[in-house]
């Protein structure tokens, strides 16, 4: 069984999602969700779902062994699922293409630091794009530069708003995400 943790600090659809959709698998579990966010929705809905949740600060994410320890003991793949902050490099060094993240846009457009969430869909009809989409890619130590793994892009209408677009993405993600993680840990191993 191979056992993912996720790192997520917000709502948590993603992370519930992929918790559903891994539910009844014999080959992948998903053992551990953290945050570094104390009310974040994410933790009551791994919780409700019967998945260990815990938080953890920012500081000792940074400069302590801390998380480093708890994913090394307990997991085998890392998935991001609407994580803010930058992965340290122990951890990074320690999960070599095994952590995954996702991004609402079209990488290398609209990634970075501060493009996150709303920010990227609020760039994305302010420069009148006619296309966003998702990003799988790889985490290695710059944010949003890993690794492509897949993408998939929706066209973005005239009329559209940033919320219009949060949608479309939403249902990308909700459609995309989990099927890709799978293809991942069972082509790696
Ligand atoms: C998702 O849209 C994800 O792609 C994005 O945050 C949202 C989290 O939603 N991630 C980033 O912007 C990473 N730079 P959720 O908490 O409902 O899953």
């Amino acid at each position: 069984m191979k056992r993912i943790a996720i790192l997520a600090s917000g709502t948590g659809t993603n992370t519930e999602n992929i918790i559903k959709y891994f539910k009844n698998s014999s080959l992948i579990s998903v053992t551990l969700v953290l945050s570094n966010k104390k009310e974040a929705k994410v933790l009551e809905k791994a919780t409700r779902l019967g998945v260990t949740s815990s938080y953890f600060d920012k500081n000792s994410f940074r400069n302590t062994n801390a998380v480093f320890t708890i994913l090394k003991e307990q997991a085998d793949y890392i998935v991001l699922a609407g994580f803010l902050l930058k992965i340290p490099l122990k951890i990074i060094e320690a999960f070599p293409n095994k952590i995954i993240n996702i991004h609402p846009a079209l990488l290398p457009k609209y990634g970075g630091k501060g493009m996150y969430g709303m920010h990227v869909h609020n760039a994305v009809v302010k420069n009148r794009e006619t296309a966003s989409g998702i990003t799988i890619h790889y985490v290695n130590e710059n944010y949003d530069e890993g690794a492509i793994i897949f993408q998939k892009s929706v066209e973005v209408l005239v009329c559209d708003t940033a919320e219009d677009i949060a949608q479309k993405i939403h249902v990308l993600e909700q459609e995309n995400f989990p099927k890709v993680i799978e293809k991942v840990i069972l082509e790696n191993g």
